[in-house]
């Protein structure tokens, strides 16, 4: 339970606010590149701010104020240039720094242009995604996590707006025995009703959960019946980058705020499939449901039960009225990194997971269980059985029959004795000082 002035503190994402200050040290995804490539410009809210997003034509990224200096007519409707981004309405002219560049029904010798700016912000592309910085000058770097930069795989980006502030979102990556619940006997019972059949468990009951601040954030670890500490879900865990990011199997879930109520879920999916393949010319966006065309959640759908699970705890959780037990504790260890973080800030001093060393943002290689195997068949085959039952997100994606040839032609090579790439192993995140752990069962 929280007090509802630091449930407050570390749920509000305004610019003067303690927590917006420290979310402003970060990047953000605020778009799919892909979606650029249909419509140039696109307006976008992040941490509060109703913004523009376009590329002009030569190919520069601009992110700008929503209304027009002038008028305040929407840039959303703007006309990308040579340079910059002109509006609808008289014609001003904009550039990525946000400085007016041309004012054409003003007198061919004013000078008024020279003294007219509108808001910018820096805006960078990787990996087939757009990534923002609201923050203070200097910027750091844009984060290279290693799913963003690796070769010789498929990527795909599966987008969510979700009605609530971010903190829900992440709060669930903290909390490993929901799989066992959510994803599993609340499943069972969402299929029955259904009339589905029965989904494979995605986890055995929980004997076990332990938790490890580590230099990206915070790794989660689990024992699972049939299982011991050897096992990489033990081992090695997965993590959660700071602020807003989960790391699950080759796939990233950015959990983007926008403002104080909704999040921008981007589920950014990596598939290693062990064939030397070239880069993608433009990564594939889709867009996973919440609902369906009734307005119902589509809970029979594995990550829109998180979706879904977030969302109804309201737009801000009341926190003040929750009840937390033993197996919470990584949800109050994610609350106290935060609220240290935010602290940091306001002393002034720079939060963590901030990168400013070239050397050191090459690639970042983030540890995560159970990646060193190259997906075979078997993966494609569970893939493919999950989605003719329905339980997987990546039947929404257009990527699909290709990756799924992918596998059929690595399944075809490792049956005949031909190399497959693989991935490096993980290294595992010691168990360290302030290592918590709860046993479940005995
Ligand atoms: S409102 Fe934008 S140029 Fe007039
Ligand atoms: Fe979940």
């Amino acid at each position: 339970m929280l007090t509802k002035e630091v449930n407050e503190l570390l749920t509000q994402v305004g610019a003067s606010t303690p927590g917006g200050r420290l979310l402003r040290y970060y990047w953000y995804p605020i778009a799919p590149a892909a979606e650029l490539e249909e419509n140039p410009v696109k307006k976008v809210r992040l941490l509060g701010e109703d913004l523009v997003l376009y590329r002009d034509r030569s190919g520069n990224l601009g992110l700008i104020d929503e209304p027009c200096p002038h008028r305040r007519v929407s840039m959303e409707y703007g006309i990308p240039e040579q340079e910059g981004l002109r509006c609808p309405y008289h014609g001003w002219l904009f550039n990525h720094e946000g400085r007016c560049t041309e004012q054409p029904a003003e007198p061919w010798n004013s000078t008024f242009k020279d003294r007219v700016t509108t808001k910018a912000y820096k805006a960078e592309e990787l990996g087939g995604l757009i990534f923002a910085y609201l923050g203070p000058d200097p910027a750091p770097l844009l984060p290279r996590y290693d799913l963003l930069v690796w070769d010789n795989v498929m990527r795909h980006i599966g987008v969510t707006m979700i009605p609530c502030n971010w903190v829900q979102c992440m709060e669930n990556s903290m909390d490993p025995v929901h799989v066992e619940w959510l994803h599993g006997y609340y499943l069972d019972y969402i299929w029955a009703r259904k009339g589905l059949p029965m989904a494979p468990r995605s986890a055995g009951r929980h004997k076990k959960i332990g938790f490890d601040r580590f230099e990206h954030g915070i790794v989660k670890r689990r024992v699972v019946e049939g299982h011991t500490e050897e096992h990489d879900a033990w081992r090695v865990g997965h993590p959660v980058v700071f602020p807003n990011i989960l790391r699950s199997g080759t796939g990233f879930q950015y959990r983007v705020p926008v403002d104080d109520t909704h999040t921008l879920h981007i589920i950014y999916q990596v598939y290693v499939t062990g064939l030397p393949i070239p880069p993608q010319t433009s990564v594939p966006v889709y867009e996973i449901p919440l609902t369906d065309a009734e307005g119902k959640y589509m809970n029979e759908i594995l990550l829109v039960q998180d979706f879904f699970a977030w969302a109804s705890q309201g737009p801000v959780a009341a926190r003040e009225l929750e009840h937390l037990g033993q197996s919470d504790v990584g949800i109050t260890m994610y609350r106290e990194l935060l609220k240290e973080q935010i602290e940091r800030v306001e002393r002034g001093e720079e939060p963590i997971e901030v990168y400013r060393d070239p050397a050191r943002n090459r690639q970042i290689d983030v540890p995560q269980e159970a990646i060193d195997a190259t997906y075979t068949s078997r993966t494609a085959m569970a893939m493919s059985g999950r989605i003719s039952l329905g339980s997987a997100y990546e039947r929404f994606s257009p990527m699909l029959p290709g990756l799924l040839d992918l596998y059929r032609e690595a399944e075809r090579r490792i049956l005949a004795g031909e190399p497959v790439l693989t991935v490096p192993e993980a290294t595992p995140v010691p168990i360290g000082d302030h290592h918590k752990q709860v046993v479940i069962l005995p």
